[in-house]
């Protein structure tokens, strides 16, 4: 194995999580300059810096970028421009995955050097390393994954009795959340991850666009007190589901009895269930915050420097995307209100709540007074 010179594009959160533990534990790695946008700003690292990405993407002895500065188009432009100049590329960018993945990886291929992000989907949690290379001999039926720490954060405190914007605060100050956090409250970075594990997963190339996306602003702590009154529990939850010869996409929040592996996830910790003919897989651990991610992004380093030469697979096939079938439970906004009997579409009535498929308009609930979210279980 030789040693690596590492160019970082990025030196936030992650990039000097990725400094501190290379510095402190791996004497091997090098990393010779980081990409930032004021070299003046305080910090506790010490490394040269650039506000000149020409200075990295073009450096002979850098062969290797990592880039963790979060956007999607410098981040599609530098990755392509390492890639041609022949440095492998390490990113945990899932936005700059998820919508220009299927290049880049092609670019990767034409270049016959490597592009990994690991650190993309769950932060520390090994996943796509488990879909790629131990789950892909086996069919899989669907993966579900609770994907995003900010919403797990933000629905817990709920629960216990914060305010949305106080928890969205706090997320923030504990450096879950994206610089944009509207991304994390309205969907789009699960949707994103949950398309990067459904690729891999069932080998397809699929747009953003095809994931149903709905986020939990819409989630109040009205609903979350009702729910806890039947036992049942809300995460935000993205799915990818297989269905004979068709896959549906969807992100939405999605209501367990308790107790259940995902009502358990109160702060940046993620749990993915991949469901195959061999049974079904849980994976979990920390999905944000510095040092998981580092984590990943070190070991796809590792990664690349015992296999030299493109490992990048194949391009994947195209399969249709369709609409997810769906049951929601259905309950009462006013707790003294009694549900009305006979729901149209009703499959289970169980206490106070009923399970409904296909699910009711905006107007439907509002003619019947009721609150609706996907059921995640089997009825
Ligand atoms: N904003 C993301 C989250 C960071 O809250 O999970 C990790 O991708």
């Amino acid at each position: 194995m030789r040693s690596r010179t590492i160019g970082l594009l990025g030196l936030g959160t992650v990039g000097q999580a990725l400094v501190s533990i290379i510095q402190e534990v791996h004497p091997d790695l090098h990393v010779a300059k980081a990409l930032v946008r004021d070299v003046n700003r305080h910090r506790t690292i010490d490394i040269p810096m650039t506000t000149r990405p020409e200075e990295i993407l073009f450096d002979p002895e850098i062969d290797l970028v990592v880039e963790v500065t979060g956007g999607r188009e410098l981040p599609r432009q530098w990755i392509t421009q390492a890639l041609a100049a022949n440095k492998d590329v390490v990113t945990a960018n899932k936005e700059v995955m998820a919508y220009y993945g299927s290049e880049l990886l092609a670019a990767a291929r034409q270049s016959g050097r490597q592009l990994r992000y690991e650190a993309a989907v769950a932060g520390g949690v090994p996943i796509l390393d488990a879909l790629t290379h131990h789950l892909s001999v086996v069919p899989l039926r669907r993966i579900d994954g609770v994907l995003n720490g900010t919403c797990n954060f933000i629905l817990s405190q709920m629960e216990h009795g914060a305010s949305y914007t106080e928890a969205l605060a706090e997320a923030q100050r504990l450096g879950y959340a994206e610089a944009d956090p509207t991304a994390d409250v309205g969907g789009d970075d699960t949707a994103r991850k949950v398309l990067l594990l459904a690729q891999l997963g069932f080998h397809l190339e699929a747009a953003i666009e095809s994931v149903d996306t709905v986020g939990i602003t819409g989630v109040t702590a009205h609903h979350l007190a009702r729910l806890e009154t039947f036992h049942l529990g809300l995460r935000l939850v993205g799915s990818a589901i297989w269905d004979k010869d068709s896959l549906s996409l969807r992100v939405a929040p999605t209501v367990y009895r308790v107790p259940h592996p995902f009502l358990d996830l109160e702060g940046p910790d993620n749990a993915i269930r991949v469901v195959s003919q061999a049974g079904a897989f849980w994976f979990q651990g920390p999905g944000a915050g510095g040092y998981a991610t580092a984590t990943s992004v070190i070991s796809d380093i590792f990664r690349i420097r015992t296999h030299n030469g493109s490992l990048n697979p194949p391009p994947p096939g195209h399969y249709p995307i369709r609409q997810a079938t769906s049951r929601y439970v259905c309950f009462t906004h006013d707790p003294d209100q009694s549900l009305p009997l006979g729901l149209p579409g009703e499959l289970q009535r169980l206490g106070s709540y009923a399970i409904v498929a296909p699910g009711f308009s905006q107007e439907a609930l509002d003619e019947y007074g009721l609150c609706q979210f996907l059921w995640g279980e089997e009825t």
